[in-house]
């Protein structure tokens, strides 16, 4: 069976409620034909009930962006996946490089998360990529294979029906520098590679395998037709309505389209 295509607004630390609410219903008006690619919003926390709210009714998912990986208690700030599920998110992105870069995240904080997120029936977005640096020095191969490794250690081969994995070089994130779509094919081969050794073929052909990094509706084509790029987490082309539906209505037609 094909693999869905599936686009993830990542909206980052933007939008009030009001202008989440407004952008949300924006969206589900021009997703209203979107049958076969997958469309998934992800607010900030304090945004996630008011999104809810406009899309409950819609094929849209919801997730959140982070999460702490205790189930409660004196964690003044941090948030649960139980709170996140009780919020209507059905997804969380876990380990955005700015988390790494910014908060210290690890691929074993990354690791606690997902199996959290998990036990609580939330389906991880679980990021991983290159710096600029390890990119010049040759060594994305390793740093993207340990990252993974890290990331989905322990976990079992039926797990993995939850995981989106999205690859986002972080040269790429924010910066209008995409990577190409050979560059993005060459790493997502990788990565299913490496699934394929961790939880076997069969699993890893099912993985939805997401890009990431400067995605907009003029290079989205390109990189979707990638056989091995599943989808994209976009960021900064998220947040106008009109440049996200440029991005889901491309994965619509490849999707009528598309692949194995
Ligand atoms: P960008 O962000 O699309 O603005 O590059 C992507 C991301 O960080 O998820």
């Amino acid at each position: 069976m094909a693999r869905k295509i599936i686009i993830a607004g990542n909206w980052k630390m933007h939008k009030t409620n009001a202008e989440a609410r407004q952008l949300a219903n924006q969206i589900k008006m021009k997703a209203t034909d979107i049958r076969q690619a997958g469309i998934i919003l992800c607010p900030p926390f304090t945004a996630l009930a008011a999104v809810y709210e406009t899309i409950k009714d819609t094929g849209i998912g919801l997730g959140a962006q982070n999460m702490f990986w205790e189930k409660e208690g004196a964690f003044t700030g941090e948030i649960s996946a139980g709170m996140i599920k009780s919020a209507g998110a059905g997804y969380v992105i876990i380990g955005h490089s700015e988390r790494r870069q910014y908060f210290g995240e690890t691929d074993e904080t990354v690791n606690k998360k997902i199996k959290a997120a998990l036990e609580n029936g939330l389906n991880p977005i679980v990021c991983v990529g290159e710096s600029l640096q390890q990119r010049e020095e040759n060594i994305t191969r390793e740093v993207v294979t340990r990252q993974i490794k890290g990331a989905l250690d322990g976990l079992k081969p039926a797990d993995m029906q939850h995981i989106i994995v999205a690859y986002e070089p972080i040269w790429a994130i924010g910066t209008g520098k995409t990577a190409t779509p050979q560059q993005a094919e060459e790493v997502h081969g990788q990565i299913r590679t490496v699934l394929t050794e961790m939880f076997g073929q069969e699993v890893a052909e099912q993985v939805i395998i997401q890009y990431g990094g400067s995605v907009k509706p003029e290079n989205a084509r390109e990189l979707l037709s990638q056989p091995n790029i599943d989808g994209a987490l976009v960021g900064g082309a998220s947040l106008k309505a009109d440049s996200f539906a440029g991005i889901f209505q491309t994965a619509e037609q490849l999707s009528v389209s598309k692949k194995t």
